[in-house]
């Protein structure tokens, strides 16, 4: 058989062959995945033959009754199902993300190919949440929180507990940080969520936080904005970025005309402002 009859053999089967599709599946490495044979439900399947690569190297076939899984790197880690061809592939790795081609055939010898692309993506962390800023002026509990991602393109969101009546504003500080500046009143617990989602998936993080009037009565207040001592220098690039936000978020309320409290953590020393917007 010489090189052009083969090729018109190979396109025979694949450019006339009706009965074909491509499906795209995303699976995460470390977790298991199913690639749906996408079989008609009514056949009984006579054989099916899972493989890879365009040289057709087989890794699982169910054939006279039996299944066999015969890719050594795919070890251990396959599993086909008799009755619906369907195959699980687990502890997904990076590199098992590629085209798979199944071969069906029913036991009144009806045939279909079908083709599914498999996507492996890095598993979603969590975010992590530190406490940036915590302390107590007049009464009144001013808490900043930092949310971050071990990737950059993910969207950090933050979301109160229960808490809709509590004021706080929140905004992104770099593309993998999130800060969330709020105040309340002392003794008060307050749980915080925030939320990592890349498109498709979402991991969060809790964090309950509240300021103890006896632990905080030994923390002096620092004078940030004008002493800058060493402590202070680490959040004030935070507390410029929530006053940029803060103003922010003054501005569109007083435009809207809004009626909530807001006191603002304008000045940290002894004073506290509140802002009554309208
Ligand atoms: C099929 O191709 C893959 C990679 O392209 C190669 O590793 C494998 O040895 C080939 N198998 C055969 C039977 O030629
Ligand atoms: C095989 O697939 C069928 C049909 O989807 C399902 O009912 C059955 O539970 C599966 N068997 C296993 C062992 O997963
Ligand atoms: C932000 O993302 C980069 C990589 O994209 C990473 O190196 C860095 O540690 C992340 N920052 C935090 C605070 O997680």
């Amino acid at each position: 058989m010489n090189q052009d009859t083969g090729i018109l053999i190979i396109c025979i089967v694949a450019c006339f062959h009706q009965a074909s599709s491509e499906t795209r599946v995303t699976g995460y490495i470390g977790q298991s995945v199913i690639l749906k044979s996408g079989v008609d439900p009514s056949w009984k399947l006579e054989r099916v033959q899972w493989s890879i690569y365009t040289n057709t190297t087989y890794i699982a076939i169910f054939e006279n009754g039996k299944v066999e899984t015969r890719s050594s790197r795919y070890k251990g880690r396959l599993s086909l199902n008799e009755s619906s061809g369907d195959l699980e592939i687990k502890e997904l790795k990076a590199d098992d993300g590629m085209r798979y081609t199944v071969s069906l055939l029913s036991t009144t010898y009806k045939q279909q190919d079908n083709h599914i692309s498999l996507t492996v993506l890095e598993q979603l962390r969590k975010p992590d949440i530190v406490v940036l800023y915590e302390t107590l002026v007049k009464e009144d509990c001013i808490i900043a929180l930092k949310c971050s991602s071990s990737k950059n393109n993910n969207i950090l969101s933050w979301t109160p507990a229960n808490e809709s009546s509590l004021p706080f504003v929140s905004g992104k500080i770099s593309s993998n940080v999130s800060e969330l500046w709020m105040h309340f009143t002392p003794n008060r617990k307050v749980t915080f969520t925030c939320t990592a989602t890349d498109g498709q998936r979402s991991a969060s993080e809790q964090i309950t936080v509240q300021c103890q009037e006896e632990t905080l009565k030994t923390t002096p207040q620092p004078g940030c904005p004008t002493v800058m001592p060493a402590p202070c220098e680490r959040y004030c690039h935070g507390i410029v970025a929530s006053l940029v936000l803060l103003a922010f978020v003054i501005a569109i309320a007083s435009f809207k005309g809004e009626t909530d409290t807001l006191s603002t953590p304008l000045l940290w020393g002894a004073r506290r402002r509140t802002h009554v917007l309208r």
